[in-house]
């Protein structure tokens, strides 16, 4: 069995594909919040600490082992060591999990710039959304149950399919013609629309008042262990390390390419797109403020809250090119995270192509196909945005970073293959990487690692009083899951050899 894989056609292709994973809903709707309630200005010590002490180190790690074993998590991790396999398809289940609600939230992001047009969401965006839009409060206030599958919302059923199709349609055009085309289209764009947001948004009134808000230091909170675990805990979601999407990507890289110089460029890349965010973010908060007449403070939320809400607000009371700006800010979440589900939906894709050899139409049709019914059936109805939210916060807590920690003390200390990736890293490379290198993956990013993990664990008990029964079980088990489906698929295919993976550039 010999199976042909792609390459990308150029550096800046990888490079922006690569970008368009990092850069999601992440960079525009958590971190300003999350900058601004862990020290403002100050939290961009931590920040890049966090950086440049793990994010770029385990990008570095992720870039070197799936360009040296050549293959999608599964594959590259059973080529590190045949007893790692598991940690390649607990990776694809992550991936998995998030793609399915990850897909809902562009599906809504869509329909929203339509939206933008004509202000759809009357002057009352909060009961608009959850009431008319996601069904997912009663008229009387009350949630609807998470597991009470009542309405279909005819809608946004129809959107998530277009997103579900044009999702596959890249990811079966292939590596160059579909992900490499679209990240080289669809980067530049994000950047001028965002870019062209964030302008508007720096003229309203209140803007330097929204700025001085978010960038005043408080040095204070660097005390706070609190705010260090925030700051590692954006890096790792923010940079899409530790759940199998870099190492999907780079199994595409010819040899002779560079590691260092892309995971520095990925690295800052993202970086510099959340703080561009949070200027646009604050500035349209403090306006926000003013014509409320109420304190920046009360102003500030994130994720959906924030998108949903606080933005089509905004929208409804500019005083100037309205529809444009809520078409810019909506367009810009539908594309950065329209970016990010290629590159988590090519996991689980690449996965079942390489580890069987199937070919990449197959592989798309089948498993992503697959995944997109499970979306497609769950989502769009009136307890989806309870499913999703429940699943968010489990994946993120014992998902991404459980799999993370796993994977580095695998690599690192059990299969002790550190200095042999940091030679092919090198070989390649024009920044060397050394012992900081070592110290930072191997020691600093495990330990924080672990931290989380106890500071996870210590919040889900907290906030168990609140929690019925039934959601807490089905959170564990969306996260129990993914483990136990990595092992599961590992045990099954132990002795099943991998079939010869050819880079099409060696052909
Ligand atoms: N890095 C993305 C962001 O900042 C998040 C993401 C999560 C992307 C999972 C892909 C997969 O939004
Ligand atoms: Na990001």
């Amino acid at each position: 069995e010999r199976v042909i894989r792609e390459n990308w056609g150029t550096r800046v292709g990888f490079i922006l594909a690569a970008i368009g994973s990092a850069v999601g809903l992440g960079n525009i709707w958590r971190f300003p919040a999350v900058a601004y309630e862990n020290g403002g200005g100050a939290f961009l010590v931590p920040y890049l600490v966090a950086l440049v002490t793990a994010g770029i180190p385990l990008l570095i790690m992720e870039f070197t082992i799936g360009r040296r074993f050549k293959g999608s998590a599964p594959v590259a991790m059973r080529r590190l060591n045949k007893n790692a396999e598991f940690i390649g398809w607990w990776q694809v289940a992550i991936s998995i999990v998030i793609s399915v609600y990850y897909a809902v939230i562009i599906a809504w992001a869509a329909m929203y710039t339509i939206y933008s047009i004509g202000q759809t969401w009357g002057d009352a965006p909060d009961s608009f959304l959850f009431v008319d839009f996601l069904g997912a409060v009663n008229t009387d206030g009350t949630n609807v149950g998470t597991f009470e599958f009542g309405e279909w919302l005819p809608n946004l059923l129809l959107v998530l399919i277009a997103v579900w199709l044009v999702t596959l349609f890249v990811i079966g055009a292939g590596i160059r013609k579909g992900i490499e085309n679209s990240a080289k289209i669809f980067i530049p764009l994000l950047v001028v629309m965002f870019g062209v947001l964030v302008v508007q948004a720096l003229t309203l009134d209140g803007a330097t008042a929204g700025l001085d808000a978010f960038f005043t230091p408080d040095w204070e909170a660097l005390k706070d262990s609190g705010v260090w675990v925030a700051a590692y805990g954006q890096i790792f979601f923010s940079l899409s390390v530790g759940f199998g999407i870099m190492v999907t990507y780079a199994s595409y890289l010819k040899r002779k390419s560079d590691i260092t110089t892309s995971a520095f460029t990925v690295g800052f890349a993202n970086s510099s797109f959340e703080v561009l965010a949070g200027f646009g973010v604050f500035s349209a908060l403090g306006f926000m403020a003013l014509q409320a007449g109420t304190p920046i403070d009360e102003q500030v939320t994130d994720g959906v809250g924030l998108a949903f809400v606080a933005f089509p607000t905004i929208v409804n009371t500019l005083p100037y090119a309205a529809g444009l700006f809520g078409v810019l800010f909506f367009a810009s979440l539908t594309i950065a995270g329209f970016t990010s589900l290629i590159s988590i939906i090519q996991v689980p894709v690449a996965a079942v192509e390489d580890r069987f050899g199937i070919n990449r139409l197959k592989g798309t049709i089948f498993v992503g196909g697959g995944i997109a019914l499970v979306s497609i059936i769950l989502f769009p109805a009136t307890n989806g945005l309870w499913l999703l939210d429940t699943a968010d916060g489990f994946i993120n807590r014992y998902g991404i970073t459980v799999a993370a920690l796993v994977s580095i003390v695998s690599v690192v200390w059990i299969a002790w293959k550190w200095g042999e990736l940091r030679t092919d890293a090198n070989r390649t490379s024009t920044y060397k990487v050394g012992f900081v290198w070592l110290a930072c993956l191997g020691v600093i990013t495990p330990v924080i690692l672990g931290w989380m993990l106890v500071d996870n664990i210590r919040t889900t008990i907290e906030n168990e009083a609140g929690v019925d029964r039934a959601t807490l079980i089905y959170g564990w088990c969306v996260a129990g899951g993914a483990l136990a489906f990595g092992i599961l698929m590992a045990l099954i295919l132990r002795r099943k050899d991998v079939p010869e993976l050819v880079d099409e550039a060696e052909v």
